[in-house]
């Protein structure tokens, strides 16, 4: 057992979980990448820092969210009691202004002078646009053809913004060129940028970083989780692309008796290319800088990932994942496109919430689940609203009937 609480001993000064994470750059980026990660290590400490980023979450961000229990389809499972963080009332609908914010104070405070990100459903970018207008910063944001298409309405909510939506027509078209296409505009222009990494991935320090930004999605949990129920949640879901949303409220119950499922998407099936669950079937390897459990093809590359979630397609996943569920600290589940959709028409309908198809499969799990679990109860991160999905939706499943 290790003596200091987790969040204290995790990741080392070099950015490793167990021998997950780290650093794998040349040596020009490793020194940007020190320069970040010295930077924030000073400012985490700063009490200006913190009152600022305490006042934008209250204010701007509009949090705490609250948690709700979903009381209808607790009753419609028979089973376990079904809470949901909403992290889809945060301020632009998702989880990902938590960190946006936080890596744009950053930069103000190192002197830069613009954003650069990619971005799978557009919701990082539209949250890392709305950070650039909040503090007059420049913002370019790096997404692939398919999910232009796919995600049109948070394409035109980051040109509005003041963003620059630069498409990225090579490959897969997705979430994993456009991190390549990121990274490489953040190389020709490193001293007057920062490349704002949307999860929980890439070089150390960003896996702590965006960590430690999501973290309050897990303290207000607790708090009040505790506060409504009197005890802990039995099982805390989240679904899994990167891997913010998860490792946000998972930080706050890894030293707790809590069971801590991180949620897959498994596409169309487990067959080569039909799926991003680089947890379930992917190996050790490193992609973007950093080490981890990646999808590869028979060359050892990234493989081709498909899911129906833009926001989850891609083939690794935070190092940090890779390491808690080494260890058995965390436990990795499935959840196919029929499967998370079926949920997204069932929360619609039966409680008024429109998801996020990426966080339709950590409710599709709950809802799998929470039949077997009489008399226990189970808190879903809601990571995002479904607004962006509503016209993919329609034009492929119709109305749900
Ligand atoms: C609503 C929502 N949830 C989840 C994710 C997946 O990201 P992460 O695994 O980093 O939380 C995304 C990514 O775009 C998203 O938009």
């Amino acid at each position: 057992m290790q003596n200091k609480p987790y969040l204290k001993e995790f990741p080392n000064e070099e950015g490793f979980f167990g021998r997950f994470g780290g650093s794998f750059v040349d040596e020009k980026i490793k020194k940007a990448m020190q320069e970040i990660s010295d930077s924030y290590n000073l400012i985490a400490q700063n009490s200006d820092f913190i009152a600022e980023l305490r006042k934008i979450r209250e204010h701007f961000q509009g949090r705490p969210t609250p948690i709700y229990f979903a009381h209808n389809l607790t009753k419609a499972c028979g089973g376990a009691g079904i809470y949901l963080k909403r992290e889809d009332l945060n301020h632009t609908g998702a989880h990902k202004l938590n960190h946006c914010m936080g890596e744009a104070l950053l930069a103000k405070f190192m002197g830069k002078k613009k954003l650069i990100a990619e971005t799978g459903a557009g919701q990082h970018g539209v949250a890392l646009a709305t950070a650039a207008a909040y503090f007059g910063l420049e913002c370019e944001i790096y997404m692939g053809e398919v999910d232009i298409l796919k995600e049109h309405p948070n394409v035109v909510r980051m040109k509005i913004l003041g963003a620059k939506v630069i498409p990225v027509t090579h490959g897969a078209k997705t979430l994993k060129e456009a991190v390549d296409s990121a990274f490489e505009a953040y190389l020709k222009d490193m001293e007057n940028s920062i490349y704002a990494i949307g999860s929980v991935v890439g070089p150390h320090p960003f896996p702590k970083m965006v960590r430690d930004f999501q973290a309050i999605v897990g303290i207000e949990s607790k708090e009040q989780f505790l506060k409504m129920s009197g005890e802990l949640p039995d099982v805390v879901v989240a679904c899994v692309g990167g891997g913010s949303n998860a490792m946000g409220i998972f930080s706050a119950f890894v030293d707790d008796p809590v069971e801590l499922v991180g949620v897959e998407p498994l596409g169309k099936g487990n067959g080569f290319g039909e799926h991003a669950a680089s947890l379930s079937y992917g190996e050790e390897g490193i992609m973007h800088g950093f080490n981890s459990i990646m999808l590869k093809d028979d060359g050892g590359n990234p493989a081709p990932v498909y899911s129906v979630a833009s926001g989850l397609d891609y083939p690794s996943v935070g190092p940090e994942h890779a390491y808690l569920h080494s260890i058995g600290r965390t436990k990795v589940a499935t959840i196919s496109d029929e499967e998370a959709i079926e949920a997204f028409f069932k929360l619609s309908r039966q409680e008024g919430i429109i998801p996020a198809i990426e966080s339709s499969h950590a409710l599709a799990y709950a809802l799998k689940i929470a039949p077997h679990l009489k008399g226990r109860k189970i808190l879903v991160n809601l990571s995002g609203r479904g607004d962006k999905d509503l016209d993919f939706i329609v034009e492929k499943y119709g109305y749900g009937e």
